[in-house]
């Protein structure tokens, strides 16, 4: 016999990223929670309160949720379901082979928890769903006294905590307007903005909004492509348009471009989703074009820096992570430049504060070192990969005077170029005004880069 659904019990299906965050976030707000995992290990680390993934605060978090007692992890759903007013439905959206979400443990995870939900219950999703999923999936539910809501997550991975105690907007969205409130009650306090919607609005505005801030990322991209043609540094471009408050700082930094588990996942998602309803989405198709090529232009200006050849030059990668504060390599542009200049002959000695073993796998070739100095020991190039606070603050004197070579490919425009050049470094960048005795001038980096993009199949 089913019990009475309570509110204050909630229930978390996975204990991957989104779902441990969110599950620890509500059990400190005082929520019971319990999280239903299926990995044996994920679910022992979660017991004895250990996070399986590296986010800033979360270890201290978890720890004191586990041993409140507040925070269980569980391996049968109908533990973690019976109970619990609120079932959150966290599972994995990976993309198929068509750039499509694949929805098989969402679908899972619903059928198993709504055979087990008393009625009364709110099935909360939380996965990320092409529009139209959460209406699907209550109708294919067959059970009418069970509401289903999309509540889509905004956490960004590295500020996870911050973000979730102190969330920009709650959005929830569904027909059953008492269920979309208890939902919305779950997290912000009295100044929160809530957005109470349908469900199809939540689902794209999850999508609409990462699809967003990536076509933002890749126009600033572009534009730093026309400043190093024109002789404008990005930097200035894009403090300029940020101060008008209808455009904004933020999202306008160029670089290597968006990677991570969900921008290349949802833009690409989204874009074939427009595609199953007739609409040729070409805003995304584009901005999905100018982010492979970031890469390459990357790449390019370590050929063309280095004389035009890789074979047998060794190049210092400083950073891996997707970005900084975090280790997850998922769709990492670490990957596909060192992929690429290795295919090009380099010897690659690439390094990251916390993402060498995840990296490990995917990087074969590469020698992975955990500090700096020892990638940059006998370099001819260096290229910055990732943004970590720890190589702007490298002592860089001592950095160039290890290596053999010069030239620093900075792409993320992080570091400070005077310093570089100040050493007697040759400084690139993804669109900010070369520096250093020797670089090229300004307006000629990015066409005599172009001119070197190499035609190796690069992937
Ligand atoms: C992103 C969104 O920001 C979150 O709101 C969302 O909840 C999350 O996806 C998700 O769907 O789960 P996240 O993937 O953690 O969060 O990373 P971001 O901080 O948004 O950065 C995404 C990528 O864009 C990174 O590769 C970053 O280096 C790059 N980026 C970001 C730039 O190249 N330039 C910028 O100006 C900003």
């Amino acid at each position: 016999m089913a019990q009475e659904p309570d509110d204050r019990v909630i229930c978390v299906i996975g204990a991957g990223y989104v779902g441990l965050v969110t599950a620890a976030g509500l059990a400190e707000l005082g929520r019971e929670v319990r999280v239903v995992e299926i990995d044996p290990e994920r679910r022992a680390a979660v017991s004895a309160g250990l996070t399986p993934i590296y986010e800033p605060g979360l270890d201290v978090m978890l720890e004191a949720v586990v041993a409140s007692g507040r925070l269980r992890a569980v391996e049968a759903m109908d533990e973690g379901v019976t109970g619990a007013g609120i079932v959150i439905v966290a599972v994995g959206t990976p993309p198929t082979r068509d750039g499509e979400a694949d929805l098989t443990q969402v679908r899972e995870a619903v059928d198993e928890a709504v055979r087990h939900a008393a009625p009364g219950t709110v099935i909360a999703i939380k996965s990320t769903v092409p529009p139209g999923t959460t209406r699907a999936l209550q109708r294919g539910s067959s059970r009418d006294d069970l509401a289903f809501v999309m509540f889509p997550e905004f956490l960004r991975e590295g500020s996870a905590l911050e973000d979730l105690r102190r969330p920009s907007r709650v959005v929830v969205g569904g027909e059953d307007a008492a269920a979309v409130s208890r939902v919305a009650a779950l997290l912000g306090g009295p100044d929160t903005t809530r957005l109470l919607c349908d469900s199809v609005s939540a689902e794209l505005i999850k999508y609409g909004s990462n699809a967003f801030l990536a076509t933002k990322i890749s126009f600033i991209n572009e534009m730093a492509q026309l400043c190093e043609l024109t002789g404008a540094d990005i930097e200035e471009v894009s403090d300029g348009m940020g101060l008008d408050p209808r455009i904004g700082r933020s999202f306008l930094s160029a670089g290597l471009g968006w990677g991570g588990s969900c921008f290349p996942k949802d833009v690409r998602a989204l874009e074939t989703s427009a595609g199953y309803h007739g609409q040729s989405f070409w805003l995304l198709k584009a901005a999905i074009e100018v982010n492979t090529q970031q890469r390459r232009r990357f790449t390019a200006k370590l050929v063309h820096g280095l004389g035009g050849s890789l074979e047998g030059r060794r190049v210092a990668i400083l950073g891996l992570a997707f970005k900084p504060f975090t280790d997850d390599m998922r769709q990492a542009p670490a990957v596909e430049v060192v992929r690429q200049l290795e295919d090009l002959g380099a010897e690659i000695v690439a390094t990251d504060p916390v993402a060498i073993d995840r990296a490990r796998p995917l990087l074969p070739r590469t020698s992975l070192v955990a500090d700096p100095y020892e990638a940059l020991t006998g370099a001819d190039a260096v290229g910055i990969v990732t943004d970590w606070p720890e190589y702007r603050d490298l002592d860089w004197g001592r950095a160039l005077g290890l290596m053999k070579g010069r030239l620093v490919v900075d792409g993320r425009n992080y570091l400070d170029g005077e310093v570089i050049a100040g050493h007697g470094g040759i400084y690139l960048s993804m669109g900010r005004r070369p520096r250093g005795p020797g670089a090229p001038l300004p307006g000629a980096a990015a066409e005599a880069g172009s001119r070197a993009v190499p035609s190796v199949p690069l992937g």
